[in-house]
C-alpha cells in the first residue's frame, strides 16, 4: 500500500515525534552509535489505541528531524513486546558481536498472555541484539533472560556500571515496588534489592549524572514512570536514596521518560511520552516530548535536576523578535501574524517585578503569580524554587503541544493542548502589578518535516 502520510495533518506536530499512523506510547531503547540518535516506541501498529505492543523505530541525526524505520520487535509466543532500554555492549560481553560493531543490546519485556499465542505465560524479561550498528535485530534464543518475579513485573532499564563491571537493571515489579539487579552479561541476573517509591509505577530510569560545573562530584538518579525521582548513591550493589521523591515535571502529559544510553559529550537526553494528547480525526495517537538535557543543580532546596530543551532545535529557527526591555502595567503586549504558530520563546522577568503575568498562546494561558511564586496551567499548580535573580521562562510550542522551563528547566510543565480556531498569536499581559520583562525572545520555528 502506498503510504501517503505527509506529516502535515492539522493536528500533527511538526517537531514533536509521532508514529507516521496508529498508537505509540513509552519511548523505549534510547540509544546513540556512529553519529545517529535511535529512538524505538511502543507501538499498535495496527490501530489507533494501545494494543498488539510491537516496538516500532526511528532514527535522527539531531533529536529533531525523526525518520520512522519498520518495526523492530513483534509479538511471539513469550508475549507482546512491552517496555524497555537499550545499550551499547563495547566490551562484547554478550559475545553476540559478529564484524566491526559492538553488539547492541535491547533488554524487553515479553508481556505473557496478552495475546493468543502467548495464552498462559507470565511477565518476562527477553533481549535482542543488533550487529550491524542497530539497524536489523534479532531475538536471542535463550530468552527469557530473567524468570517472572512479580506477575506483572516489567519495563527493564539496564546500564552499565564500569567500577563493577556489571549490568544493571532497575525493574519496576507492582504496587509502588522496583528491583535492581546485576549480571556480568545481560544473560544472567542476580538480584540486588527492592526500592519503594511512594504512588509511583512502571517505566524507571537509573543513571549517575555529574554536577553542573564540577568534573569530580557526582550523583546516581533514580527515576519512576511519573517522571518523580531520587538523587541518591551507588556502590554497584546497593542505590540509596538521599532525598524524598522529587516532581520531575509538573504538566499532566508527562509519562514514561527514559533516557539515551551513549549519548556524546556526556549529554543525559531524555524523552517522555505526552500521556494523554488529543488528535481526534487524525491518522497517528500520541506524541512523544522534545528531548530535553538534564543538569544536576545545586539548589537552595538542595541537589535538583533541571531540564532545558536539546539545543539542536535551533536548527528549526526561521524568524527572530526581539524586545530588549517590555514594562507591563494593566496592559499586554501582543505579537500577532505568527506564520505557522510553532515557537521557541524564551525571556527573562526582572526581579523587582510584582503581580500575575499571563502568557496567551494560541488560546492556552500560562499564569505566573510572582507573590505567590507559583505557575499556573491547564488546572496544575507548580512552585517555583525561591531563587535570586532574574525568572528565565522558556515555552515551546507546537500544534498541539506546549512544554514550559522556568528557572533554567528546575520547574517544567509537559503538556497537550487542542488548538482553538483563533490564528496563532503570542500576548503576554500584566493581570496585576508591575512587570519587567527583558530579552522578550520569539524564534519562530519551520516544521522539522520540511525545514
Ligand atoms: C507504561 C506501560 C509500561 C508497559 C507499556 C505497555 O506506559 O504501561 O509499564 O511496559 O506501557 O505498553
Amino acid at each position: 500500500m502506498v503510504d501517503t502520510t505527509d506529516y502535515n495533518e492539522t493536528l500533527r506536530p511538526q517537531f514533536h515525534f509521532t508514529a507516521r499512523k496508529n498508537w505509540l506510547n513509552d519511548p523505549n531503547g534510547l540509544f546513540y552509535y556512529q553519529g545517529i540518535y535511535h529512538l524505538f516506541f511502543q507501538h499498535n501498529p495496527f490501530g489507533l489505541e494501545w494494543g498488539n505492543m510491537t516496538w516500532g523505530h526511528a532514527i535522527s541525526p539531531d533529536l529533531v528531524h525523526w525518520q520512522q524505520l519498520p518495526n523492530v520487535l513483534e509479538p511471539d509466543e513469550l508475549g507482546t513486546m512491552f517496555s524497555g532500554s537499550a545499550v551499547v555492549d563495547w566490551e562484547n560481553t554478550t559475545e553476540f558481536q559478529q564484524g566491526g560493531h559492538p553488539p547492541i543490546v535491547l533488554i524487553y519485556t515479553a508481556a505473557g498472555n496478552t495475546s493468543p499465542a502467548s495464552e498462559g505465560k507470565s511477565f518476562t524479561q527477553c533481549l535482542a541484539y543488533s550487529t550491524d550498528g542497530g539497524y536489523t535485530w534479532q531475538k536471542y534464543p535463550g530468552n527469557p533472560v530473567l524468570a517472572c518475579v512479580r506477575p506483572e513485573n516489567r519495563d527493564p532499564k539496564v546500564i552499565w556500571h564500569a567500577p563493577s563491571r556489571r549490568w544493571i537493571m532497575t525493574l519496576y515489579l507492582d504496587g509502588n515496588e522496583f528491583a535492581f539487579f546485576s549480571s556480568p552479561d545481560l544473560k544472567t541476573w542476580s538480584p540486588l534489592h527492592t526500592l519503594f517509591a511512594p504512588d509511583s509505577i512502571e517505566c524507571p530510569d537509573f543513571f549517575e549524572i555529574s554536577l553542573e560545573g564540577s568534573s569530580n562530584f557526582s550523583k546516581w538518579v533514580w527515576i519512576a514512570g511519573n517522571g518523580r525521582y531520587y538523587i541518591g548513591s551507588f556502590d554497584g550493589k546497593h542505590f540509596q536514596p538521599e532525598t524524598n521523591l522529587i516532581v520531575g515535571d509538573y504538566g499532566p502529559n508527562c509519562y514514561a521518560c527514559q533516557t539515551y544510553s551513549d549519548a556524546p559529550e556526556g549529554r543525559r537526553i531524555q524523552i517522555a511520552w505526552m500521556r494523554g494528547g488529543k488528535y481526534p480525526g487524525m491518522p497517528f495517537n500520541q506524541q512523544m516530548s522534545f528531548p530535553c538535557e538534564l543538569r544536576l543543580v545545586q539548589t537552595p532546596l538542595g541537589l535538583r535536576l533541571s531540564r532545558l530543551p536539546v539545543r539542536e532545535i535551533e536548527t528549526l529557527y526561521i524568524q527572530r523578535h526581539y524586545y530588549s526591555e517590555i514594562p507591563l502595567q494593566n496592559n499586554s503586549f501582543t505579537l500577532p501574524n505568527l506564520n505557522n504558530g510553532l515557537i521557541d520563546f524564551s525571556c527573562q522577568i526582572e526581579p523587582e517585578s510584582h503581580g500575575r503575568l499571563k502568557f496567551k498562546i494560541h488560546g492556552q494561558e500560562v499564569v505566573f503569580d510572582l507573590h505567590s511564586g507559583t505557575i499556573s496551567y491547564q488546572g496544575q499548580t507548580a512552585p517555583l524554587l525561591p531563587l535570586s535573580g532574574p525568572l528565565k521562562v522558556r515555552i515551546l510550542v507546537d500544534r498541539t503541544s506546549l512544554e514550559l522551563f522556568a528557572q533554567d528547566g528546575l520547574v517544567s510543565f509537559t503538556s497537550c493542548y487542542l488548538p482553538d480556531s483563533e490564528f496563532p498569536e503570542f500576548m503576554v499581559s500584566a493581570q496585576s502589578g508591575h512587570i519587567q520583562i527583558r530579552d522578550f525572545t520569539l524564534w519562530e520555528l519551520g516544521s522539522a518535516w520540511t525545514h
